[in-house]
């Protein structure tokens, strides 16, 4: 039996409403279709899933048949390739009709994604107990790739991981339990993703290897397991694999023998998995091998891979978290926000049409607060990609909440400027600003072998709610939230306004008790979970406050800074580069400024330190508060779980808040005005 706690947001509860569950039923006991199609992929595993729905939320199994025979109501799902009302590929048609006594739900696909997600959309509707009756949607992606990137190891372990070992390695080896990867599928492809990498972008030994004869086929049989769902399987590569494992003297991407190599390398790949999505690549990144230790540039050694890929229609994802992760702290000219956009921008223009750059959020690394980074919309001639964090690691490490859909709404809203006003995120990812051939948004998972997948149960929210808004960016992250609220939990009105209330509150809370206006970092070097405000100062990681006895932030504008504030189009140039214009939230993002600096709000920089840490913490508790008052309205599993994490959030936000406000009372000798107690 799979719990409560693993089965996530695919309950499947029984339907509560009588009256809806004999409307659902009398449509969903006879479902046309055609026989051939239902034994094609992915439409075998829609199938599969309505059944199982059925099932376990109205009691019995539909029966499949060709034709209609009587004058009975029914549920008919078809694909169209060339339904005039469907755009693209992976969309969609859910339609209601009534006439007289007969009525009919029509599933229409452009393919066999589409029914996959039409009916993962019934679903849906059927869990929140909607109504049908009229129903009348048309739905497809906004973004064509729609990507996970695990950061699992051969070792079991995983990479920022909080949930437990990996689900698809242990010792060294590909696991067994294939059962659990489906389930894996299942779930991303209930939230529409359509790609998964699925090793660490730091490869490997071993993971070198799984490009070779001897993983492939195992790596085949996860591939058949993911298109089932609809999902490209991609690797993440070691750029100096001809080196390490090809018997060729070296890595240089301009070397005849290198690049037959990769080709040879992708002619196997192509032999066991036909349909094999690509490599995921860093280079030159965090000691990672790449074109640098050759004299070459990022779009030599991307177009070298893409090349060995085109003829099968692979893709290079390359990634550009690429940053010196030597620097001298002493060295005030050196800015690692910089860097992403020095390193490529130059390159716009020289990436084969295979290429994609995968950019972050954000210009640092994933923290709970930075501006978007100045890369989108400044390449017009590259395939851009971004990449968000699902897994938590700057932001509780899934043992706080942090429902983080409202901070990646953030960034797709975000207007670039790059094409004039209206030039937002979304419209650079979505490809439709530069009309590139290939686009989308990818996230590193939070997912392990936890029963409950994600560590902590809240943090499920946080997968579902990526999958669901990179389908449709327009969605609200209320929206998403109360779906996933719903699916998870059931349909109680308290449960779900309460469950809805802490992930809404969630990420200003946990922004609240940790680094102040966006300067970011202050946590313990190399875990990363916990208060450490100098842990990062004296290092060689580009990561630092700069905290005086005077005041604090890092200096990025252009007259007196690092700079960096010029990288972005205006208006948005200006308005960073202006102390007076700046928004809060990224103040010491962009300045250094006395403690006694006056915010937008009216309050002193230092004062805010005090108030936002008290009121963060206090806060923390009254998550746990309103939590516990669902006793007995959550099941046993789950109603545990989630306390033990909020109670532990609740004495963890305490410790960040008396250490940041211990650390800036101490330097800078101001008291509290409201006279509380900071040691
Ligand atoms: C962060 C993270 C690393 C990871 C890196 C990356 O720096 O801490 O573990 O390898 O990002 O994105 O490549």
């Amino acid at each position: 039996m799979k719990s409560a706690l693993y089965k996530a947001w695919l309950q499947y509860e029984p339907v509560q409403d009588q009256k809806l569950a004999a409307a659902y039923s009398r449509l969903l006991r006879t479902v046309v279709i055609d026989q051939e199609l239902l034994r094609t992929t992915p439409v075998t595993a829609a199938v599969q899933e309505l059944q199982q729905a059925c099932e376990s939320m109205l009691g019995f199994m539909p029966q499949f048949q060709a034709e209609i025979t009587l004058d009975e109501s029914y549920f008919d799902i078809r694909i169209d390739v060339s339904a005039p009302n469907i755009l693209s590929e992976e969309g969609y048609t859910l339609v209601h009709d009534q006439q007289g006594g007969q009525e009919k739900l029509i599933l229409t696909g452009r393919s066999g994604k589409g029914v996959l997600y039409g009916v993962f959309h019934l679903l849906r509707l059927m869990a929140a107990e909607s109504s049908l009756t009229g129903l009348d949607v048309r739905d497809e992606p906004a973004n064509s790739l729609r990507m996970i990137n695990q950061w699992d190891n051969a070792d079991g372990s995983v990479e920022r991981g909080y949930s437990g070992q990996s689900i698809f390695y242990a010792n060294g080896a590909f696991t067994k339990d294939l059962e659990r990867v489906k389930d894996y599928a299942r779930l991303l492809a209930s939230t529409g993703v359509n790609a998964i990498s699925i090793n660490n972008v730091n490869v490997h030994e071993i993971e070198t290897k799984f490009i070779t004869a001897e993983y492939l086929p195992t790596v085949a049989g996860l591939a058949d397991i993911f298109r089932t769902y609809g999902i490209t399987l991609y690797l993440s590569i070691n750029f100096a694999a001809p080196l390490h494992i090809g018997g060729v003297p070296t890595s240089d991407p301009l070397d005849n023998e290198v690049r037959a190599w990769w080709r040879q390398t992708a002619d196997e790949i192509y032999r066991h998995i036909p349909d094999f999505g690509g490599f995921l690549v860093k280079a030159d990144s965090e000691h990672r091998p790449g074109p640098f230790a050759y004299g070459r540039d990022h779009a030599d050694g991307a177009n070298m891979l893409a090349e060995a890929l085109e003829p099968y229609g692979g893709l290079v994802i390359w990634r550009c978290f690429v940053y010196n992760c030597m620097q001298d702290w002493r060295d005030r000219s050196t800015d690692r926000a910089r860097a992403a956009y020095d390193h490529f921008t130059p390159l716009d223009g020289r990436f084969k049409d295979n290429v994609l750059l995968q950019i972050k959020n954000g210009p640092m690394d994933f923290q709970v607060r930075e501006p978007v980074s100045p890369l989108f919309g400044s390449m017009n001639e590259t395939n851009q990609v971004l990449e968000f964090q699902v897994a938590q690691e700057y932001t509780g490490q899934q043992r706080h909440v942090c429902y983080l859909v409202p901070q990646w709404k953030e960034v797709l809203n975000f207007d670039t400027h790059a094409q004039g006003m209206g030039s937002e995120v979304k419209k650079i990812v979505n490809g439709s600003l530069h009309g590139m051939t290939h686009s989308g948004i990818a996230a590193v998972s939070n997912i392990g072998n936890d029963d409950n997948w994600t560590g902590h149960t809240l943090a499920q929210a946080n997968l579902y709610g990526f999958g669901r808004l990179i389908w449709n960016p327009e969605l609200s992250a209320e929206t998403i939230a109360e779906e996933w609220t719903r699916l998870t939990f059931g349909n109680d009105t308290r449960v779900v306004k309460t469950v809805c209330g802490i992930l809404m509150q969630s990420w200003p809370i946990y922004e609240s008790y940790t680094s102040p206006l966006g300067v970011g970092w202050m946590i313990t070097p190399h875990t990363h979970y916990g208060p450490d405000v100098d842990g990062y100062e004296y290092s060689r990681w580009g990561t630092y406050h700069f905290a005086d006895r005077d005041g604090m932030g890092v200096d990025r504008t252009v007259a007196t800074g690092t700079g960096y504030s010029a990288q972005y189009f205006e208006p948005n140039a200006s308005r960073y580069d202006s102390r007076e214009a700046c928004p809060d939230e990224l103040l010491l993002f962009f300045h250094h400024v006395p403690y006694a600096h006056v915010l937008q709000s009216g309050k002193p920089v230092i004062q805010h330190i005090y108030d936002t840490h008290f009121e963060g913490a206090d806060a923390a508790a009254g998550l746990l508060e309103a939590w516990t008052s669902l006793e007995g309205m959550v099941d046993l599993g789950r109603f545990a779980q989630v306390t033990e994490r909020l109670a532990d959030q609740a004495e963890h936000a305490k410790h960040w808040r008396d250490v940041i406000n211990t650390y800036f009372y101490r330097k800078s000798g101001v008291p509290d005005e409201l006279g509380r107690t900071i040691y």
